[in-house]
């Protein structure tokens, strides 16, 4: 067992070169790329104003008069008013508005064709000022409110008005007679809000100029507007086809602070979809705190802010309400907020990262596989702030939804994570189920974490013999020490011990085949027809075989595919450690090269083409995609230097 760190490498088939005097190159790409991987995931409200549509003309049923707008022509269930009066006389809302506080939800029903109508008396509504308000809020949003209202609300308060924010949620809306023939979805709610305290009805048929048209998207809408009177508005819900069966319901609300309901209808990477396996899928956040001040990473720790929904994408179900917390929280298959599903998703609190950043992770088993599902990111403020009325922003937040897929059926390919040694492991692995040594997949973890825990500890005695304690005259560098030896060391062994496994059905260019002709842990074997595509490579012992011996002797996991390890963790390893240590790189296009590491390709979207700690399907750089260009550069300044010397193992 007792490998050192050096036959390691030949295990792994490397060949080495030595580029060590890149380092000063490769030192400032790498500065750059983290600076953009560590600022490129800002956490934004959205609050866009949502485009204002025509008037749907569809409705051709009823007389149209020229004062219909003044008059309440398509709601069965309540009367018509018709002359505006002075509110503050009355003191309440009129017969057939609905009041509606600041901050306070209001939950309606409504049948097809039908509208409810709502007043938001914003002369009840106490003037804080805008500094009191913002105390309120979280860091956060803070800072997103700043950035979008500052200049909005100076206008506002020299023309003595307040910025009113409208938002609601599609709770239920009608479902298919028969799922399996229809393939639209029900139309949506639309939003209607009158442009002045004079005019109390709008709705279909009203002037264009004196109201704003809104459509749901996906079962939500944001709306805000600077106002200085009572403010009027309805949601009407349109005539839906046979198809369909039910009524809609939603969720309200108006406020003088921030949006009640929000959603963000672009993908901004706070949920990211890390790996998974042929049951199970891992998620996390964004990382949540920004600072390693212990403090503030306890208190992160203490608590889950997210809720999270998952759902199957060959169900429509959730299709029209993605953006509606209440809707997802009634037809999403797994609904954590509301304890569905729980038994197939664990949420839990983790630090990882070189920074040690905390996020929330959400670690799904029992998922069909080769299936696709959507995965949605929210937050119930009314459940995480401190239940105060009239909370500002303290309704839900809904992000968008991410897609993410299992693997198929082999299930030789196993999603490990929180590994005791190689703690950024956080991927699927090659596993064999029918092994009754593995059959918890927390001891394949294990077994996996061991061999690269011995390798390292072998490594280690080497280092603490190089004069890592000396004073820095005598330092092997002035600018390295042997903690970035360690820590580029620890990076470059897990990712190499601890292979990155997929399906053998996945035809990405750049995933390297591996034991090809073995058979799967059933039994099957590859089809004769795509064995006789690898027929050429049968006595090539990076197709024939597992990563490593040990894996081949110890799971047998069959055909899989291998994400090789990015080429940078070994250019980084040499650069960050003693040459007397004696580490190399194989050269690229060299035969220890290929086979043996991969690549990392700006132009792959978001699907990582080669495997470090922390890889994940993001869609902004992360350091695998980012450093692509840097890595080229280094490439071609250590092919001008001329170095060769290589040493096939
Ligand atoms: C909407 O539905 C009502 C009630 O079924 C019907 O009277 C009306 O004609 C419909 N409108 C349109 C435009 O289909
Ligand atoms: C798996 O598929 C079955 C249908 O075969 C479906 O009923 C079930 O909801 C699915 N489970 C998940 C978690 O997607
Ligand atoms: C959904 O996927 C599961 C397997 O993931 C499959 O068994 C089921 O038949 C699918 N349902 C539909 C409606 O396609
Ligand atoms: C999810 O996949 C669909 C295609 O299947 C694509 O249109 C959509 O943009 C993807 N969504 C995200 C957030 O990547
Ligand atoms: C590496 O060796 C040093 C002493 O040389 C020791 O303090 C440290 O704990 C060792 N680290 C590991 C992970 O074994
Ligand atoms: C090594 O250098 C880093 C900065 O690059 C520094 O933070 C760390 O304290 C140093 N470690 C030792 C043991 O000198
Ligand atoms: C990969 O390619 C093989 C044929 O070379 C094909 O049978 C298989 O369906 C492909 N897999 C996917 C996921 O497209
Ligand atoms: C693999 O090795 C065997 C035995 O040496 C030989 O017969 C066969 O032709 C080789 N296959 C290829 C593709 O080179
Ligand atoms: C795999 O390749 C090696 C040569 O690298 C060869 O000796 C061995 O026979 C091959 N095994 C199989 C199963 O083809």
């Amino acid at each position: 067992m007792a490998t050192s760190y050096r036959e390691c490498h030949f295990e792994m088939h490397f060949s080495p070169l030595q580029p060590r005097f890149a380092a000063p190159a490769l030192a400032s790409f790498l500065q750059i790329f983290l600076y953009f991987w560590l600022f490129s995931t800002p956490f934004a409200v959205a609050l866009d104003l949502e485009p204002i549509l025509p008037v749907p003309s569809d409705h051709g049923d009823l007389d149209i008069s020229p004062d219909l707008a003044a008059r309440s022509p398509l709601s069965p269930t309540y009367e018509p008013v018709f002359t505006p009066f002075d509110r503050s006389i009355i003191g309440r809302a009129a017969e057939g508005w609905e009041s509606l506080k600041d901050n306070e939800p209001f939950e309606g029903k409504l049948d097809e064709g039908s509208i409810l109508r709502f007043e938001f008396p914003l002369s009840d509504v106490s003037s804080r000022n805008p500094d009191e308000r913002r105390l309120e809020l979280r860091d956060e949003e803070k800072e997103n409110l700043a950035e979008e209202d500052d200049d909005a609300e100076k206008l506002e308060r020299r023309q003595n008005s307040r910025r009113v924010y409208i938002s609601a949620n599609t709770c239920e809306q009608p479902m298919p007679v028969d799922p399996s023939k229809t393939t639209s979805l029900p139309p949506q709610l639309t939003l209607f809000v009158s442009k002045s305290a004079d005019f109390m009805a709008p709705g279909l048929f009203a002037d264009d100029p004196q109201q704003w048209v809104v459509s749901f998207t996906e079962g939500a809408v944001m709306f805000d507007f600077p106002a200085d009177h009572n403010v009027y508005m309805a949601v009407h819900a349109p005539n839906v086809s046979d198809d369909f069966t039910g009524s809609y319901s939603f969720k309200i609300a108006a406020s003088t602070d921030h949006s009640y309901f929000s959603f963000k209808d672009r993908n901004t990477n706070d949920l990211i979809w890390v790996d998974s396996d042929s049951q199970g899928a891992l998620l996390y956040t964004h990382s949540l705190t920004a600072t390693n001040d212990p403090e503030v990473q306890e208190k992160a720790l203490s608590s889950q802010p997210y809720v999270l929904f998952a759902h199957n994408q060959n169900d429509t179900s959730i299709n029209g309400l993605k953006y509606s917390y209440c809707g997802l929280q009634k037809r999403a298959q797994i609904a954590l907020s509301d304890g569905r599903g729980t038994d197939l998703v664990k949420s839990s609190m983790i630090t990882r990262g070189a920074e040690g950043f905390v996020r929330q992770q959400f670690f799904f088993r029992s998922l069909n596989s080769s299936s696709k599902y959507w995965g949605i990111l929210a937050k119930d403020r009314s459940l995480t702030s401190n239940k105060r009325q009239n909370q500002a922003g303290g309704g839900q937040e809904v992000f968008q939804a991410i897609n993410f897929t299992t693997k198929s059926d082999h299930n030789n390919c196993a999603l490990i994570t929180d590994l005791e040694f190689c703690n950024e492991v956080a991927y699927s692995v090659p596993h064999n189920p029918t092994k009754e040594q593995f059959k918890d997949l927390r001891d394949l973890g294990v077994w996996y974490d061991t061999f690269a825990k011995i390798n390292y500890e072998n490594f280690n005695k080497s280092l603490s013999q190089i004069q890592c304690e000396a004073p820095s005259s005598q330092m092997y560098s002035l600018v390295r020490n042997c903690t970035d030896c360690a820590r580029a060391y620890k990076n470059w062994l897990c990712t190499v011990a601890i292979p990155r496994c997929e399906g053998f059905d996945n035809n990405d260019s750049w995933l390297q085949p591996r034991a090809v002709f073995q058979p799967y842990p059933n039994g099957e074997r590859l089809s004769d027809e795509v064995l006789a595509q690898f027929k050429p490579f049968e006595n090539m012992t990076s197709f024939n075989r597992s990563r490593s011996t040990r894996i081949d002797e110890t799971i047998t996991p069959g055909p899989h595919k291998e994400l090789l390890p990015c080429d940078w963790l070994c250019y980084d390893l040499v650069r960050n450690c003693p040459a007397k240590l004696g580490f190399s790189c194989p050269k690229p296009d060299s035969i220890g090269f290929e086979h043996n590491y991969g690549q990392p390709d700006p132009d792959a979207g978001r699907t990582p083409t080669c495997n470090y700690q922390g890889a994940a399907h993001t869609l902004s750089a992360a350091p695998g995609r980012f450093s692509g260009g840097d890595v080229w550069g280094l490439r071609s300044w250590v092919i001008l230097a001329g170095v060769v010397g290589v040493l096939v193992t």
